[in-house]
């Protein structure tokens, strides 16, 4: 592999190694297929060569990983999909040739089931090559500038305005005016404008979408303290849309399997939270009005305890000051006891693992010693936060957050956190570093 990929391998970002299922057969001849069983034209791969190559990579990585069977008779490949598959350590591609490979195996060792399109290939090599691409290049540092894969087309719902190099004439044609001018509100407004314009004309389907979100994103703007969190899944492209209406609506942050419902009326909830899938799918639930709250319970068949929470934004967009005599550092793996230790956390070690995994935990070191740490939920709200109780009164929890502040608005987020109604020290906390508080309630449903 060259270019992007092949320095992310050589870098050791990523690693991708190939397995030839072939060096896995006990037959004699290498042979790894044989004829179907009730007859039917070609050949099919047989079990044992499969699962043996698989075992074999299985035992290699020593946890287990994802197995994706390629195949045209998966679900079909998407972006959310690359999304969701580049929050994994490991992926197994499994590539099917001649008329398939023998059931069996198949439901003993897959886990997904993948197509890339509605044609038909001789192999899922290529399919394999096609998801590796579009899942790396989502796996943080692939991409040079960091911020390119998460702020270019599908990921915002538009896709990408039309770009320009050098020279400024070229076949006499120009390149836009506005380009040129240096001023770098303009070319943002323009860079929108020809999104837009390009969506609507090549993809109607998409700006439909584009569309519905900027609705609803308006609407809960209004009220932007207590819907930062719905207003930051749908700026950071990972909202669905799972029901509206005139009086309300009913997200999931696809990301974080996170289910959040604002609405005017306890009769719009109602209507909404009939779209809702099955309770055992939903993990965590947000209401955003007490009086759903019954009906939440009801659907989700998730009871107390509830969290009752207001939930702090931080408005202003500019930089809070750092202080130099504290390092502060993303935390590794190494560090999961240490966290579990000192925050009790609702969600589990597990959860913990991956939010340290996924380089979104931070620690505080005074003189080499970690004396706290603060983190980013899986949702974007600011959270995990814990000071020793040694080292209280000494300004680091203020100096965590204000470091967590300023990377996420590096980031182009909206820092927010929630607080749990009577977290006295909290709302401190968030008021001494400027954030402001909504008035009403949120309530989350954690299962
Ligand atoms: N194998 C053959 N055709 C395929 C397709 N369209 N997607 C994934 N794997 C395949």
């Amino acid at each position: 592999m060259t270019s992007i990929l092949g320095r992310a391998i050589e870098k050791g970002t990523i690693n991708v190694s190939a397995v030839n299922i072939r060096d896995y057969t006990q037959n004699k001849h290498n042979k790894v297929d044989d004829y179907t069983y009730g007859g039917g034209a070609g050949m099919l791969m047989q079990a044992q060569p499969v699962y043996d190559a698989y075992q074999a990579v299985a035992d290699k990585i020593g946890r287990k990983a994802r197995v994706i069977y390629m195949t045209p008779q998966g679900q079909v490949f998407n972006q959310r999909m690359a999304e969701e598959f580049a929050r994994e350590e490991d992926l197994v591609f499994l590539c099917g040739h001649y008329e398939g490979i023998d059931e069996r195996v198949l439901e003993e060792i897959v886990t997904d089931y993948v197509s890339i399109g509605d044609y038909v290939l001789t192999g899922g090599e290529l399919p394999a090559m096609v998801m590796i691409d579009a899942i790396a290049r989502l796996v943080p540092d692939v991409l040079h500038n960091e911020d390119s894969a998460e702020t270019e087309s599908f990921s915002n719902y538009l896709l990408e305005y039309p770009q320009y190099s050098r020279p400024q004439e070229w076949h006499g044609k120009t390149v836009p005016e506005v380009l040129m001018s240096g001023d770098h509100k303009k070319i943002a407004a323009w860079r929108l404008e020809e999104s837009i314009k390009r969506t609507k004309e090549r993809r109607p389907d998409l700006y439909v979408k584009y569309e519905q979100m900027r609705a609803i994103y308006e609407r809960l703007y209004k009220k932007k303290l207590l819907h930062m969190m719905m207003l930051e899944s749908i700026n950071a492209g990972t909202a669905r849309v799972c029901a509206i209406s005139e009086e309300g609506v009913l997200l999931e942050d696809m990301k974080s399997a996170t289910y959040m419902l604002s609405a005017t009326s306890k009769e719009a909830g109602a209507m909404l939270l009939a779209q809702l899938p099955e309770a055992d799918q939903i993990a965590l639930f947000v209401s955003h009005q007490h009086f759903l709250n019954p009906l939440v319970e009801e659907k989700t068949q998730i009871t107390a305890p509830v969290m009752k929470c207001v939930q702090a934004v931080y408005t202003r967009g500019v930089r809070l000051p750092e202080r130099k005599d504290i390092e502060i550092k993303c935390l590794d793996e190494s560090y999961l006891s240490f966290v579990m230790e000192h925050y009790e956390v609702a969600t589990g070690e597990e959860y913990i693992a991956e939010r340290l995994q996924t380089g979104n935990i931070y620690g505080a070191f005074k003189e080499g010693v970690l004396t706290g740490f603060i983190g980013v939920h899986a949702e974007g709200s600011m959270g995990i936060l814990v000071v020793l109780p040694e080292y209280r009164k000494q300004g680091i929890a203020v100096a965590l957050e204000s470091y967590l502040i300023n990377r996420l608005l590096e980031k182009g987020k909206v820092p927010f956190c929630q607080i749990i109604v009577d977290n006295e020290p909290s709302v401190c906390l968030q008021q001494k570093l400027g954030l402001a508080i909504s008035k009403e309630n949120l309530y989350w449903y954690i299962r």
